[in-house]
């Protein structure tokens, strides 16, 4: 019968099945004897029992060909090789385990396990790369000390690169060499990584509280040294934010980054050897821009605050992934927001919630923060268990405070340091520092879905009495049929006709301003409010819902000038333009004009002139929602009408505040390039105001202007930017230019690619075909397939959806080109095909078919196959 599952079908796992592994493995001692195609990798493991009376082990491997197996130095004849790897049998209880295999780096086109970028070797083990190096238990939960001897050719490869210190080196026959290193910190083989090539090294060091010397160095490509001063301020700038805020010192003599161009994502916290995507390590003025600067800043700040939050107290199981990556998430953001701008720090984060989470939650791919089952790890790196994640972290700090966030964090260290710990550990440790209940809390874990919140509110005159009935409500997601109500905590304030805050009382006692939402419907009176108040509410978003209330113009008109935060007064203009863009969708569809009345320009006009405010901040204030976050809106998604609604709205803003915005413009420019604060936030705004001049009479002058002029890669981008998404005449001129200059660095052309993915033109599609065939384009570049193909897929809905089918066939033919390639890869570009019960019945049926023919891909990968099944049985 066709669709009995065959033995090939890949399983999922459940977390309600964890179990301690039997055996543990207290050291091994890796040597890696490196060749191009056949690499030779000798692991001696000490193993121990761990349950009484087991005898038999199963290790994991993966394209693995075994040479050598021997127990206590004595060959083994007792194991069979299965599909996932060897099973052990008639072991003793404590023995050596001595085991070689032979793999091919240079094949490895998935980039996880032992793979080739450029000329150089690196390693991805996380998640489940480490059974691509060696027979082993690749489980988190299982911690070694680890020694790492690795030989090479001397000229190709000089610098030879492992966890920890080095301990030994060596010259050897043939030209090759050898180093040895040792990672005294126990570690999971998740965080193993080895590195061979040849570099340029920048060099540093690090005085930590204590008055140790860590030396710090940055290994990148030959001849990109004068791109690594940033991230090495970064990680200087992370080491002392780490002590500061969180009284968390670095542990090893040395912190070594290395930067490589093929990587599958951001960068990975190795054990003092992070290896990063090159496009969060280089960057100078000529090649970077302001986002890729703050980009860089947050992701070294990111990986090395994992030494403590992933490295010294790791997960103990996959599942548990959100342990490790909300809380450094977390961590990353505050680092980001106490050394730049908070409240546009706040702003972006916020928009990635309501921008690309929600839409996850409301795919078939939804899962609570903790999945409870998983086929494929590498799936479940993802916006709810990073972003989502993070936002749990912050709303247990809202709770707790800052005093009494730290304390739950000391005493989690207490407890958990050197171990693989579980979210439930984190939770209880916040509990009993604090005292704080977190038992209805602790369902943001295991509850997916983003939950709505409507408010409804009462104002009684008599009594001087407001009343804020708040209702909370989860739709079910995929596998999660019913809701409970949440532990929100809901911040609000309230303000009188003046703009004056009114304090919160009920029966004469003072309230929180952070309200306690538990149940499904509750509602908060508050007395002694003399006048009907504006109420403003989710304040810095303190919690990932949904919220609903019927607020009048005037009161959003009346928060985004009068509101106390900056998050709040950006949020109050965010929903005026929801307003707007809403019943602009409804009378686009029913044939009728833009509609977009003066007042609400008059509102942005005053946001666009206040001094007292951060230019970046004016800048998010002026951003409309991305095509994107506006179609999460809705039930079935109109692309072409969001599309028009919100290139008006822009157009409409542009000729309104033309004057005003021209003066800025012609205000803002300044004379000689830095990226302080300061400098970048004015940049933010001159170019958010070029992006509306390019729709008006000078655009074309303006633009070209800046294009001639610029002197950094922000000011050229932002012109390219404008040019493209207003398809100004200028636009040919500067793309042929821009590819003239750069078409020999792979990671400056990724800007490029990204605006012809974003191309709003007509051929957008075959645009995007001939791009491919540009000489810095390649599928097996991860960054370049990003930019490129995914922008067109994921940015650029109207061309993506054409009602021909044409983008989706493309779409279909890449994933199929990747699924053999890099399953990883490809399987982050097919989550616009998992949305398709989105969109009109046409549509629907157009990306049905073709997940229908992933589907029956022959060598489908596990990636792929998950979300193609759970996409077409929702
Ligand atoms: N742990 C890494 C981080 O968040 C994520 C990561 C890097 C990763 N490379 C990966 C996850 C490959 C899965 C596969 O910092
Ligand atoms: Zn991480």
């Amino acid at each position: 019968m066709a669709d009995q599952p065959t033995a090939a079908q890949p399983t999922a796992k459940y977390r309600a099945d964890y179990q301690a592994p039997d055996f543990t493995i207290t050291d091994i001692d890796l040597t890696f004897d490196l060749h191009d195609t056949a690499t030779r990798v000798i692991a001696v493991s000490q193993v121990k029992q761990q349950t009484q009376g087991v005898t038999s082990l199963e290790l994991d491997g993966d394209e693995l060909v075994l040479h050598r197996l021997e127990i206590n130095g004595e060959s083994w004849e007792h194991f069979e090789q299965t599909e996932s790897g060897l099973i052990l049998r008639e072991l003793p209880a404590v023995f050596e385990l001595t085991i070689e295999t032979e793999i091919n780096p240079e094949a490895n086109t998935s980039l996880e396990g032992l793979y080739k970028s450029g000329g150089g070797f690196c390693t991805q083990c996380e998640a489940e790369g480490f059974r691509r190096i060696t027979y082993y238990q690749d489980r988190p939960d299982v911690l070694a000390r680890f020694t790492t001897k690795v030989i090479a050719d001397k000229a190709s490869f000089p610098y030879l690169l492992s966890n920890g210190n080095k301990v030994g080196s060596g010259d050897l026959e043939n030209g090759r060499h050898w180093v040895q290193w040792q990672d005294p910190f126990l570690k999971p083989c998740y965080l193993f990584a080895l590195v061979a090539g040849d570099f340029d090294v920048l060099r540093d060091s690090y005085k930590t509280v204590s008055g140790r010397d860590v030396a710090l160095e940055i290994f990148v490509d030959k001849g990109n040294l004068d791109r690594a001063e940033h991230a090495m301020h970064s990680l200087i700038n992370s080491m002392k934010w780490d002590e500061e805020r969180f009284g968390l010192e670095y542990d090893l003599d040395i912190y070594m980054i290395v930067a490589v161009d093929f990587f599958n994502m951001g960068a990975m916290e190795n054990k003092g050897l992070n290896i990063f995507n090159s496009k969060f390590v280089l960057a100078n003025s000529a090649t970077a821009t302001d986002t890729d600067y703050l980009g860089i800043e947050s992701v070294i700040g990111h990986e090395y605050f994992h030494n403590w939050t992933g490295n010294r107290v790791t997960c103990r199981d996959w599942f548990q992934l959100s342990l490790k990556e909300g809380l450094t998430v977390f961590r990353d953001q505050e680092f980001s927001s106490d050394l730049g701008s908070r409240p546009v720090n706040r702003i972006q984060n916020v928009r990635i919630m309501r921008g690309p989470q929600f839409a996850e939650d409301r795919g078939p791919m939804s899962h609570p923060i903790r999945p409870e089952k998983v086929i494929e790890m590498n799936n479940f790196y993802t916006l709810t268990v990073y972003e989502k994640g993070s936002e749990v972290i912050r709303m247990m700090h809202t709770l707790l405070g800052e005093d009494g966030f730290q304390a739950g964090m000391k005493l989690y260290f207490e407890r958990h340091d050197g171990t693989a710990a579980t979210c439930d550990d984190f939770v209880q440790a916040m509990e009993d520092a604090s005292g704080v209940d977190l038992g209805q809390f602790r369902l943001w874990y295991s509850q997916s879905g983003t939950p709505v919140v409507t408010v409804s509110t009462a104002y009684e005159a008599d009594a001087k009495r407001y009343l804020v009935t708040v209702k909370q409500q989860t739709a079910p997601t995929p596998g999660q049929k019913e809701k409970l109500p949440l532990h929100i905590p809901f911040d609000i304030e309230l303000y009188d006709s003046k703009g004056e805050v009114i304090e919160l009382q009920c029966n004469g006692e003072r309230v929180h301003h952070i309200l306690n939402v538990t149940q499904s419907e509750q509602t908060f009176t508050f007395d002694q409010v003399n006048e009907k108040p504006v109420i403003s509410m989710l304040r810095e978003f303190s919690a990932p819902v949904v919220l609903e209330y019927d607020y009048s113009d005037e009161e959003l008109v009346f928060l985004m000038t009068h509101a106390r935060n900056e998050f709040a007064r950006w949020d109050a203009g965010q929903m005026l333009l929801a307003k707007y863009i809403r019943s602009n969708v409804q009378a686009v569809q029913a044939g009728n004009a833009v509609v977009f009345p003066e007042n609400v320009v008059d509102a942005f006009r005053g946001a666009l002139l206040d001094e007292k405010l951060d230019p970046a901040f004016i800048a998010e204030m002026l951003t409309l929602p991305s095509e994107n976050e506006v179609a999460g809106w809705y039930e079935r998604v109109d692309v072409d009408a969001i599309h028009t609604v919100l290139a008006q709205i822009e157009q409409i803003l542009a000729s309104a505040l033309e004057d005003e915005l021209s003066a800025i413009y012609h205000s803002l420019s300044q004379s000689g390039y830095s990226i302080t604060h300061d400098a970048m936030a004015k940049r933010s705004l001159r170019n958010r105001c070029l992006a509306y001049l390019a729709y008006t009479e000078q655009g074309e002058k303006l633009v070209s202007a800046q294009y001639g002029k610029a002197d950094n890669m922000t000011d050229t981008i932002a012109a390219m930017s404008a040019a493209n998404e207003a398809q100004l005449a200028c636009r040919e001129t500067q793309m042929a230019d821009f590819s003239s200059k750069w078409s020999h660095d792979g990671l400056v052309m990724d800007k490029w690619f990204v605006l012809q993915g974003k191309n709003p033109a007509g051929n957008s599609l075959a645009n995007v075909r001939e791009t491919m065939n540009h000489p810095a384009f390649s599928l097996k570049n991860p960054n370049r397939t990003r930019s490129l193909v995914a922008s067109f897929c994921a940015n650029n809905p109207v061309h993506f959806h054409a009602k021909d089918g044409s983008g989706y066939r493309f779409l279909t033919e890449i994933l199929t080109a990747l699924n053999s390639s890099n399953p990883q890869v490809a399987s982050r570009l097919i989550e616009p095909f998992l949305k398709y019960r989105l969109y009109d019945e046409d549509r629907q049926a157009l990306m049905r078919a073709e997940l229908e023919q992933l589907a029956k891909l022959e060598n489908l990968a596990r990636d792929l196959f998950e979300k193609v099944e759970k996409a077409l049985e929702q």
